[in-house]
């Protein structure tokens, strides 16, 4: 099948043309393009982070992928621990022992032995890791709201990525705008290509609600939701709210919530009654 013209993907509505660009990752074997996408809370990052995986994977792609989360950015290499879930590093002869043994302390996968293991041992061993893992250049490093890497696993990726020759592995990267990590700064030299992730229009809103509400919300309504919500999907940081379609009414209603739209999708469900 041309690739130009691959399958859409059922699960993200509208985006044409960000998942085209994120496709593009795909052509060269992800090696040499660093991506990251970038937008405010909830206007669907890790969706469309999430269909360049499956992209990469149909291409038959390796695809190191990690997601951290604010709340445990403050253990150790807990990153690292999920980028190299799948790898065997203990097997891989190319990368020295001693930074196969740091690596296998720092992933919790040997005992450390009263010792931490040495940060420089580990983003050696990191680098090599995505040499050996890198060399048919069909090799991807995805990692969803890099601002909240742990602070190890930020520099030994950053410390990787600067010395990994760009034909070895892409990078698909997403942060909310506003924030910044040092794989960034990084990538920038290298070429760090940067898409603004923006508001949905009404088709894709229209379908979202369509397939999580049914069909049979009046146009009446998408158009209200779609309006109060200014094409933002959902912001999941404050899942207690309820989304009263309603109770929207008046200018200063909607502009509070246009301002504060923070309900989830089960919320937004749960204000209907089944289809
Ligand atoms: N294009 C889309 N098609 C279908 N659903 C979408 C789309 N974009 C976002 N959503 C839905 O909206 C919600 C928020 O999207 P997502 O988690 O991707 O946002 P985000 O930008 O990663 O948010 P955060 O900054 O909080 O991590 C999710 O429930 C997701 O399924
Ligand atoms: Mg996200």
């Amino acid at each position: 099948m041309d690739e130009l013209v691959a399958a859409p993907d059922r699960s993200v509505a509208g985006r044409e043309t960000e998942l085209a660009e994120i496709r593009r990752l795909g052509y060269s074997g992800a090696a040499g393009r660093a991506l990251v996408l970038t937008g405010g809370p909830g206007i669907g990052k890790t969706t469309l982070w999430e269909a360049g995986i499956r992209l990469a994977r149909d291409r038959g792609i390796q695809v190191l992928a990690a997601r951290p989360s604010e709340a445990e950015a403050q253990f150790s290499f807990s990153a690292l621990s999920d980028l190299l879930e799948d790898v065997d590093v203990a097997g891989m002869e190319s990368v020295p022992a001693p930074q196969r043994r740091a690596l296998d302390i720092a992933l919790l996968r040997a005992e450390a032995a009263g010792r931490s293991p040495e940060p420089r041992a580990v983003a050696s061993g990191l680098l090599n890791v995505l040499r050996t893992a890198g060399t048919a250049g069909r090799l991807l490093v995805a990692v969803d709201d890099v601002q909240w890497l742990d602070r190890l696993s930020a520099d030994a990726l950053a410390f990787a990525a600067r010395r990994l020759l760009p034909a070895a592995a892409g990078f698909l990267l997403t942060e909310r705008t506003g924030t910044s990590s040092p794989v960034l700064r990084v990538l920038e030299p290298r070429g760090l290509e940067r898409l603004e992730i923006g508001p949905l229009d009404f088709g894709a809103i229209s379908q979202i609600l369509s397939s999580r509400i049914g069909p049979s919300l009046p146009r009446r309504v998408v158009k209200q939701i779609f309006e109060t919500a200014g094409g933002i999907p959902c912001s999941p940081s404050n899942s207690g709210a309820r989304w009263q379609v309603t109770s929207l009414r008046g200018s200063a209603r909607r502009s509070r919530f246009r301002s504060g739209w923070k309900t989830c999708w089960a919320d937004v469900s749960s204000s209907f009654p089944p289809p």
